[in-house]
Formats: C-alpha cells, structure tokens, sequence
C-alpha cells in the first residue's frame, strides 16, 4: 500500500488533497517522497514563515525540547514570559491568552467580548451580539463557523451559536445599520483587515475608521482578526498599523511560531483582566516549544530592516504578476497576495503549477500567495517563471 491508500484509510476525508506526499523541506523548498523538489509560495497557509526547517528556529525548538517540552498551566515557564513580554511589548497590547490556532485565538476573543459586556452591564442587558463582516473567515469550530459570514459554513451542524450579525464589507451604510438596528446589544465588531480565505480582499481605509468610530459611541470592542495577515505577513508585524488603528482585541496565529500551534489573543488594557481564573483556558496553550518557536520567529521579523524587506518583496510580486497577460486584477498587502484571472481557473492553474514544481494556493476563484518571509528574490523568480509558463 502507498502512502496515500494508507493515510486514506485511517484519516477521515475532510479535506481535499493533491496527490502529493511531502517528506522534507529547506528553506522554501519542499521535496516530495519522490524526490520531485518543489518552490513553495503557500508556506503551509501562511505558517511556515521563515520557511522549512530555519537554522534558528531548529535551534530553538530543539534546545527547547532538550529543557522541557510541556507543564500544565498549574504551573509557569520562563520561555512563556519571554514570549509574551516580546509579542505584548512588540504589538503594544496589555495581555495575551495562550491557545494553539486561529479558532481557538477567535473564541477567547469572542469570550472575552462577551464577558466583557456581562461584567459591565449585566446578564439582564444581554448584550452579547457581535458583528462579523460578510465574506469573513474566522475558524472551524462550532462557534467560529457561526461567527464566519458566509453561508456556504453554515450547513449540517445545527444548532449554530447564536448572537452573530453579519454586515456588508466596505458599505459603511449597512454597518450603521445593523449597529442601529442592534442598539445595545452589540458587544464587539470583528473583522479582518484582508479577508484571506474570502479572496484576499483588503477593507477599505476609509470603512476601518467608520468601524472604530461607530464602536467608539457605544462602548463596543473591536476585534481583529489577524491570524492570516499579521506577524509580518503585510509588511508590518499587525495589519493594523498600516491602517493607523488600534484594535481592542487582536488574534494571531498561523505564523506566529513559524509552523508549530499556536494561536494567541492580545487584548489592550481594557479587556486585559476579563477572563479571571477558571474562565478560559488550554492544555496545550502556551507549550514550551511553540513557545520557542515563536520567539526565533519573533526575533527574525522585529531585526532591523527585515519589515521592509517584506514590502520591498511584496511590491516586486505586484510589478511581476501585472506584468503577465493573463492577470486581471492583483488584490493584498505586502507578501499576502490575491490575483484574480481573466480567463482561466485559478484551481486548474494551481494544478499546473504544482505539475510543475510550484506550491501555489487559492482563494475563492483566485490564486493565493503567501510565501515565506524570507523568500528571496531568486526563488520570486523561479517561481514565477514556471506560474507565467502554466498561464501561457
Ligand atoms: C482569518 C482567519 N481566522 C481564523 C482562521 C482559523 O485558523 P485555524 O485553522 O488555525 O484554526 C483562519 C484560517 O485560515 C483565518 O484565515
């Protein structure tokens, strides 16, 4: 038996694959059980951010599993502290919780929004709504589907949480009013800043500020969903900063520790203390080694200069892809990168690309680039080369 009979034998079907067994990587090369190699503009969805197997990050990692690889949160360990001073001090956040991916990152956050509003208006105001943006993307579990606004996530596991409201992305009209129409009872707004799985699809500058502002009035939390577009993903270690806002809650994951789980949400000093003990918490939530992780990746993306390395990179993809015939439309910030096709489909050309020796993603009916970090421009180019050839 192959490996891919065996591995669909005992794994449940959820997900659709290529028929291709990966079996080691370097630096942002993959290599394939048959020794096929190929680039990788996809990183794993975004989380291999310095790529396969960084000499730094090893180290890390694996010096940490030499000290100590897991405690319960009964206890505390100093690679945790680090870790947390680095990211809370680096992002300008009061508090952060532990989890282990972007769902469970957007379930703290939907927590803590909720206790938030019990603890200062009451159980009897049920003030617990929050309002998601339509063609979001927020998670897998039962709750981060319900908070997800496409309808596509909302089938076959009824009951859905309730206290989800969905609003037009970039309509400022129909943010005020679903806000009006809610009067009350909105604790928080989430979104993200780009919508990854919905297509790479950037909110508008102007649709931000009105967010803030609208939530200013009425003592609402916003939060941001940045578990795609952050740790250094757009050019700037959150999203956030290039649109001069400042979250009340931010999640982050897939990057954050450059391949191992972790998923964190940071709070400013508003809703910092909100979940006291016994109100929230992980097994695996804050694990050494992930940890470690993401303090080698922390450290490479906050060095001098290694930010505008990411925006130099990104606009060089930009002035690349629309140079090609084929490209209609190149949508994303920095090296999180949407492009929508005049003519063929994105699935079949990341088909052809991955035929070719290029891992390439799709969202929606485009295709998606999110490579390492630290790609260089030498692999840009080869890279690219075999997607122009696929788009001839
Ligand atoms: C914006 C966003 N939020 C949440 C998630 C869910 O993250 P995870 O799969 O780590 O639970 C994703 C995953 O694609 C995402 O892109």
């Amino acid at each position: 038996m192959n490996t891919i009979e065996q591995f669909n034998e005992h794994i449940m079907g959820s997900y659709g694959r290529y028929d291709l067994v990966l079996e080691k990587g370097e630096g942002r090369t993959a290599t394939a059980e048959d020794g096929k190699t190929y680039i990788d503009f996809g990183s794993g969805i975004g989380t291999n951010s310095l790529g396969y197997c960084n000499d730094k990050w090893v180290e890390a990692i694996c010096a940490q599993a030499h000290n100590i690889q897991h405690t319960s949160n009964y206890y505390y360990t100093k690679v945790q502290a680090d870790f947390a001073k680095k990211l809370c001090e680096s992002a300008g956040y009061s508090k952060m919780f532990f989890g282990n991916s972007g769902a469970e990152a957007n379930e703290c956050a939907i927590k803590i929004a909720r206790k938030y509003s019990f603890d200062k208006y009451g159980k009897d105001a049920e003030r617990n709504i929050i309002v998601t943006l339509k063609n979001s993307f927020h998670g897998r579990t039962v709750t981060t589907l319900s908070a997800t606004g496409q309808d596509v996530f909302h089938n076959y596991f009824f009951p859905f949480t309730p206290g989800f409201v969905n609003t037009e992305a970039n309509n400022i009209d129909d943010l005020k009013k679903v806000l009006a129409e809610n009067k009350g009872k909105v604790c928080a707004v989430m979104f993200e800043f780009i919508q990854g799985e919905g297509g790479v699809i950037s909110l508008d500058h102007e649709y931000v500020n009105a967010i803030f502002e609208e939530c200013a009035k009425d003592d609402i939390l916003t939060i941001a969903d940045e578990v795609q577009s952050g740790v250094g993903r757009t050019g700037s270690l959150l999203t956030s900063e290039q649109y001069g806002v400042k979250p009340d809650i931010t999640t982050l994951a897939k990057g954050l520790a450059g391949g191992v789980p972790i998923g964190v949400c940071l709070a400013t000093e508003k809703c910092a203390d909100v979940l006291t003990p016994g109100t929230h918490g992980s097994t695996f939530g804050g694990n050494p080694i992930a940890c470690a992780g993401g303090n080698a990746v922390l450290d490479t993306v906050l060095e001098e200069g290694f930010l505008d390395t990411v925006v130099q990179k990104g606009y060089y993809f930009w002035q690349k892809l629309n140079e090609m015939p084929e490209v209609e439309h190149v949508d994303g910030l920095g090296l999180m990168i949407g492009v929508k096709l005049k003519s063929k489909d994105a699935h079949d050309v990341a088909k052809a690309c991955l035929d070719n020796g290029l891992l390439i993603l799709t969202a929606k009916e485009k295709l998606r680039f999110l490579p390492p970090l630290n790609i260089t421009y030498e692999e840009i180019d080869k890279g690219l080369a075999i997607l122009a050839e696929v788009l001839k």
